[in-house]
């Protein structure tokens, strides 16, 4: 059966996964813990992200050719959209970057406030363990824990966003002859490593031998991460349901800003023939692999 165009299919994931979240998700979050906790967390759940790090998990524990998609399957995938969204909201503060539109509307802290922003980061960040642990096959359990805490974590995302508030309004003179370096890290680590995540997390469901899938999320995260650095100069506020302009306005460490945007282009024109190599490189099905190879396209191309 050929699968629809990447937008499109992403979408008919979305549609099935967001009624996941609020018919199985929301209520468990709403049963355990108090409104202060439960408002925000579902606010920024519900407030429509592209759930692309689910959708890669759907597609590397290999999608059923009909009926609806495994428990495991959405468990682990809501497991980590928790994660994500965590970072999200905790990446719009104050204290972070200071945004004020996340997915369309106020961010989570404008909404609500700081610490009721903080409180939700925090429980989306625990829950996202739990929602593996409640969902997810037992033998699995320890494979998942680790790779989603390594790309979510101390190793990954943390470290990424440290390394970029670190970075934040340095003078060029500061990071050398050879920013490329520092920005690979920032945005490997940041972005690339929950991403890279999401396609292990869906090898380790299914069985399937993981790295060639980490292999090929991380380049496709490098691509994505490099891909929002652009949007962010050259994209529609509208479409992305965020502030343009934010990166530059803040000092922030970014390709275009380093590069300027033809460099930019020709250095996603690489990382998508790569990440388009590694999809092709996967041992899986010819309906499978051409999926995972029109991503990085797509990934390059969009503009929210
Ligand atoms: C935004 O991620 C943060 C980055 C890593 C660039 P997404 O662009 O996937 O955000 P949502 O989930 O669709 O809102
Ligand atoms: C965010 O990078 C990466 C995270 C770990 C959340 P950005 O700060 O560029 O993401 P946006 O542009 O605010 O979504
Ligand atoms: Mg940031
Ligand atoms: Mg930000
Ligand atoms: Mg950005």
């Amino acid at each position: 059966m050929s699968q629809p165009a990447p937008d499109q299919h992403i979408l008919q994931f979305s549609t099935g996964f967001d009624v996941f979240l609020r018919s199985r998700v929301l209520p468990l979050i709403q049963a355990e813990t108090v409104p202060a906790v439960f408002e925000p967390v579902a606010y920024s759940l519900t407030a429509g992200g592209k759930r692309l790090r689910p959708f890669l998990v759907y597609l590397s524990a290999g999608m059923p050719e009909s009926g609806p998609v495994a428990d495991p399957v959405l468990f682990a995938g809501a497991a980590i959209e928790c994660l994500h969204t965590y970072s999200l909201i905790h990446d719009d503060l104050p204290a972070m970057d200071n945004a004020a539109l996340r997915r369309g509307r106020p961010s989570c802290h404008r909404a609500y406030s700081e610490w009721a922003a903080i409180l939700a980061g925090d429980a989306l960040n625990t829950l996202a363990f739990e929602l593996l642990a409640r969902g997810c096959p037992e033998s699995h359990l320890g494979d998942l824990v680790r790779v989603l805490a390594r790309g979510g974590g101390l190793a990954g995302m943390i470290a990424g966003q440290a390394l970029d508030l670190t970075f934040e309004k340095q003078s060029k003179a500061s990071v050398g002859d050879s920013p490329g370096g520092i920005l690979d890290e920032i945005h490997n680590r940041k972005t690339a490593a929950l991403i890279a995540a999401a396609c292990e997390m869906g090898a380790v469901l299914q069985d399937r031998p993981r790295t060639a899938f980490a292999a090929y999320g991380q380049t496709l995260g490098l691509l994505f991460q490099v891909a929002d650095d652009l949007l962010d100069v050259v994209g529609d506020e509208t479409a992305l349901g965020k502030k343009t302009g934010a990166d530059a306005a803040a000092g922030k460490l970014t390709y275009p800003g380093v590069y300027g945007i033809d460099r930019t282009r020709a250095r996603m024109a690489e990382l998508c023939a790569q990440a388009e190599q590694l999809a092709l490189a996967l041992d899986i099905d010819p309906e499978s692999r051409r999926v995972f190879a029109s991503l990085p396209a797509f990934v390059a191309e969009r503009a929210q």
